[in-house]
């Protein structure tokens, strides 16, 4: 038995954001399989829970994440883990799978494994002394969970190419103006920042709040033309909807929509 790698609560006035605190300081919350495990259960638990609308992962105030756990996986071998034998990050495809909103509130180093875990998410905000780096090429890999990928759509060419061959890190004011993050706080207010955005996504209908996610995600997938035409065809799901129906009468009575029943 492991001792147990992450704090899971439910947080809000209404209980209904759910909290993922990672919690291995010994470890710098190096993302090592047992953990990524416990995350897999909670974001799935999250997922399938009515009450929660959205969900924040953490860190502590000092550190997000200094990346996969490297002491796991000094000893592995390219068989190994091309076949897939152990199943070496298996769990990581839930992050970027869950169809709810999943907000990252970074403070300190966010490096490898732990900067691909955040952009994984739908959304990161970062306290003033947020660090992000993908320093694989530091011990001799390269980034393997995104790293390569989704840092360059979010950040453009340049910056993620001198980011991956240096391993240097950038800060949380060059984060925001690349476009990695939408918010920078001061450390202690980050998290509570984080939390506020998930209960208020958690105030909108859930099944539109899906849609969403899955709208804007398509523009990473699609070319312009295909993402154009998915998203005609969601915005004309939505008019099947007892939700949307109930939106558009509430502003036209000039009155607060009802809670959703779709
Ligand atoms: C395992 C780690 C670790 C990691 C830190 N530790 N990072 N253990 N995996 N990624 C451990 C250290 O071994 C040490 O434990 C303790 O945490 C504290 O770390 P220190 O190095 O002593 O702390 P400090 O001097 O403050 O330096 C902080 C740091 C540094 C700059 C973040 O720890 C660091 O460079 N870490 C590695 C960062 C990295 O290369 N990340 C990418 C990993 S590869 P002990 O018990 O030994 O004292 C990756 C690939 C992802 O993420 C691929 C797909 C998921």
């Amino acid at each position: 038995h492991h001792e147990k790698m992450l704090i899971v609560q439910r947080v809000g006035a209404k209980q209904n954001v759910g909290l993922i605190k990672l919690n291995r300081p010994k470890a710098h919350n190096a993302l090592c399989t047992p953990l990524m495990k416990e995350m897999q259960t909670a974001v799935k638990e999250f997922e399938e829970d009515d009450k929660i609308g959205a969900i924040v992962i953490t860190g502590s105030e000092k550190i997000f994440a200094a990346g996969a756990d490297i002491k796991e996986m000094v000893v592995k071998d390219f068989a190994t883990i091309y076949t897939g034998k152990d199943h070496f990050l298996d769990e990581w495809k839930t992050i970027a799978e869950c169809k709810k909103p999943i907000i990252a509130a970074v403070n300190g180093f966010c490096l490898g494994g732990g900067c691909e875990l955040v952009m994984a998410c739908d959304i990161i905000y970062a306290g003033h002394h947020a660090q992000f780096g993908q320093p694989e090429i530091n011990i001799g890999t390269v980034p393997g969970a995104g790293g390569s990928q989704r840092l360059t759509h979010a950040v453009g060419k340049s910056l993620a190419m001198e980011m991956v061959l240096t391993g240097n890190r950038i800060d949380a004011e060059t984060a925001l103006r690349a476009g990695l993050v939408s918010k920078v706080y001061p450390a202690k207010e980050v998290l509570a920042k984080a939390i506020e955005l998930g209960e208020k996504i958690g105030e909108q209908s859930p099944l539109i709040v899906q849609m969403c996610k899955e709208a804007v995600n398509s523009a990473y997938e699609l070319t312009l033309k295909e993402g154009l035409h998915f998203e005609r065809r969601l915005f004309h799901a939505t008019f099947s909807t007892h939700d949307r129906k109930e939106g558009m009468s509430a502003f036209v009575e000039k009155r607060k929509p009802k809670r959703s029943l779709d």
